[in-house]
């Protein structure tokens, strides 16, 4: 475990080596092992080796490399579909249309997700996340055929590394762990927590290189904004709408 989860990092450049069927196999067999909501496994995987598949999803998720360079792209999905189809055919009329429904699919995916990775760290392999899925879900539903009832919500490129990159920071436990009870933030607390974050070398040449004045409006007027996250979030409202997932 110390080695493992300690010492791992996100893999963005991978090796030109495939990853043999049966090591995915095991990977994914592992990740199944999860625990999901009421043992209901309401998620999907989508595996794409195909390179031309591969060349599809690139634009989706804004072009980032790993996409095409990975041997393997996975997606995640939150699956009622094949669920709602059982019931059906069991004469049992399934109420999952609703946002809560989606939620708990959307967990049970990531959580398969999650375990998926440090499976495939575990064999030795290197993962990266994509959050760009969210974002384009409505595109990517259509290039992998996504059927009602079907969300992709995660997904994660792997393949054997072509790089060790430094250990990224962490903020302090203490700033993460509450006991008991939530302990709120006060501006001294804030000013504690993220001190060593702000204070390293890469933070402060990426506020330098952004032309920003703090780290922290890179992420507010650069990385993460606000304008594109009203944008992003009404396509995936209309996504769950189109999936079936709000109809209460
Ligand atoms: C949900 C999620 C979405 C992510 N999206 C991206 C992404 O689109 N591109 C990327 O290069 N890294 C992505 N990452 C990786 C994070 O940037 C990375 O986990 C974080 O910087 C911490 O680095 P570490 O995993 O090496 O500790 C994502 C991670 C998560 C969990």
């Amino acid at each position: 475990m110390k080695d493992i989860l300690l010492n791992r990092r996100t893999i963005r450049k991978y090796l030109a080596i495939p990853i043999g069927k049966s090591m995915l196999d095991e990977i994914l067999i592992a990740g199944c092992r999860t625990s999901t909501t009421g043992n209901m496994q309401v998620y999907s995987i989508i595996i794409t080796r195909d390179k031309k598949k591969k060349e599809e999803l690139s634009p989706l998720h804004f072009n980032q490399k790993m996409v095409t360079e990975a041997p393997v792209v996975l997606t995640f999905c939150a699956d009622f579909n094949r669920f709602n189809k059982w019931c059906r055919l069991r004469n049992a009329e399934p109420g999952y249309d609703n946002f809560l429904s989606f939620m708990t699919a959307a967990i049970d995916s990531l959580l398969v997700a999650q375990t998926v990775c440090i499976a495939a760290e575990s064999r030795g392999l290197g993962i990266c996340y994509l959050g760009t899925t969210t974002y384009m879900a409505n595109k990517i539903i259509e290039v992998l055929n996504l059927p009602k009832g079907v969300v992709p919500t995660a997904t994660v490129t792997i393949g054997w590394p072509a790089e060790k990159p430094d250990q990224v920071d962490r903020l302090p436990m203490s700033a993460i762990i509450h006991n008991e009870l939530y302990n709120d933030y006060t501006d001294e607390t804030i000013n504690k927590y993220y001190c060593e974050k702000e204070g390293r070398h890469d933070s402060k040449q990426f506020v330098i290189e952004n032309n920003k004045s703090t780290l922290a409006q890179v992420f507010t007027d650069v990385r993460y904004k606000k304008e594109d996250n009203i944008y992003f979030s009404k396509i995936l409202i209309q996504v769950l709408k189109d999936q079936g997932f709000m109809n209460q």
